[in-house]
């Protein structure tokens, strides 16, 4: 880096993901598509060659620049773009990088809402990064550093669409691939286990199966989160009360793009969902919103950060945001001083006690914690993206007979 690039960006200024090694060592192991926004000239570019330097060949740059797509105030988000995302969808499609950096303004919600279901469909997850720089937001300053010419006119223009922080679906902690990958391949491990075990063989009836049928439960919980991970605050993209302020704490700010390693105790079957629960560290609570668990259970006193949870499944008609709930319910029984009914042990990679607590609840504590490697970010894309939990198989015939 030269040192005017060095000064624009100082060290305190750089995003985790090229000065924390513990959040370089994750990225490496995840497929992330990171978003540079910011107006013409505000350091985006720098910043993402700095990126592209650091991770080398498993690290993609794409720039508008390159594909000579002018940033104007509305529009750039039709026909200017096809060769671009040729590109792009090339890219994802043959694995050429696991992080791929797309290099433009991104000030059109239209083009980004399109960036999103492409990062979608091919499970990455998505980070916007925005320079730092003290002039980013400086329309006199920007006319004379943007190389397009652009005039105080047009950068006046479409200041406005970006000076706002951009605020996603939910922050959440998304796993890296390589730990994504054998989280499913544990759930499905504990759902056989758990399937094949007398003791839930015969309490079949809250799973809507007469006793003595056996229950396929990767069927039963037919769908998956596109992309396994904890979500820390729903924001529906703003619409949710408190979302900007959360998004504006200074640890938020300095969390993002952060590589975190989250710890799971248990997981848990219900009628509704299969999930882990996940033990925050004193680092993540500084990040967890203060009444995450009081959204839910209005009237209870729960530990912070109880409703920390990873959903791994959910049954027919059930939404994702049930795991929490559902994960607090195991957690009021045990504050009541229920210790659920011991019913027997897993083995191998889900080894550990099951515990029973009525209405067809399943609790799993494990022996060895499992440690799955995150990166803290937003999910911006559209509700409810999920993933069949296995292969192509309707959800239907759950309940065969023995
Ligand atoms: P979870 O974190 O329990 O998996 P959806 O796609 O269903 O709209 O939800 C997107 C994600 O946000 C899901 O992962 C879901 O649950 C979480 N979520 C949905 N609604 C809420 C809510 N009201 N509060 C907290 N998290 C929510």
């Amino acid at each position: 880096m030269s040192s005017q690039a060095s000064k624009d960006h100082p060290e305190g200024q750089k995003p985790p993901l090229l000065v924390d090694d513990h959040t370089v060592a994750t990225v490496r192991d995840s497929r992330i598509l990171v978003l540079m926004r910011g107006l013409p000239g505000s350091g985006k570019t720098t910043l993402a060659k700095d990126i592209e330097k650091k991770y080398k060949d498993s690290c993609r740059l794409i720039s508008a620049d390159v594909h000579d797509i002018k940033p104007v105030a509305r529009g750039a988000s039709g026909g200017e773009y096809a060769k671009l995302d040729d590109e792009l969808s090339t890219c994802f499609e043959k694995r050429e990088a696991n992080l791929v950096i797309l290099d433009d303004t991104h000030h059109d919600r239209e083009r980004l809402d399109k960036l999103f279901d492409m990062a979608n469909a091919y499970h990455f997850s998505v980070v916007i990064l925005e320079p730092k720089t003290p002039w980013r937001l400086d329309c006199a300053q920007l006319k004379d550093r943007n190389h397009w010419k652009l005039s105080l006119e047009e950068l006046k223009n479409l200041r406005p669409t970006l000076e706002k922080d951009f605020l996603p679906l939910y922050f959440g902690w998304f796993l890296a691939k390589r730990d994504e990958d054998c989280l499913r391949k544990t759930s499905h491990e504990f759902l056989e286990q758990l399937g094949n075990l007398k003791a839930f063989k015969k309490r079949l009836q809250a799973y809507g199966c007469e006793d003595k049928q056996k229950l396929d439960l990767l069927k039963y919980f037919g769908k998956s989160p596109n992309i396994l991970h904890c979500t820390a605050k729903f924001c529906d993209y703003g619409k949710v009360l408190g979302s900007e302020e959360y998004a504006q704490q200074e640890a938020v700010k300095k969390a993002y793009s952060r590589g975190y390693t989250l710890h799971i105790s248990a997981l848990f079957a219900t009628p509704r969902t299969v999930g882990a629960q996940v033990e925050l560290t004193a680092d993540q609570l500084l990040i967890w919103p203060p009444d995450a668990e009081k959204e839910v259970m209005p009237k209870d006193i729960l530990p912070r950060g109880s409703r920390a949870h990873i959903t791994l499944g959910t049954a027919t008609d059930v939404q994702d945001v049930q795991t929490g709930i559902d994960l607090l319910e195991f957690v009021k029984l045990q504050q009541s001083g229920r210790e659920g009914e011991s019913l027997g042990e897993l083995t191998g990679t889900v080894a550990g006690k099951v515990s029973y607590y009525d209405n067809g609840m399943w609790l799993l504590n494990l022996s060895r914690k499992i440690e799955v490697r995150s990166i803290f970010s937003g999910y911006y894309g559209k509700p409810g993206v999920q993933v069949p939990l296995r292969g192509k198989k309707g959800l239907l015939n759950q309940c065969q007979i023995m």
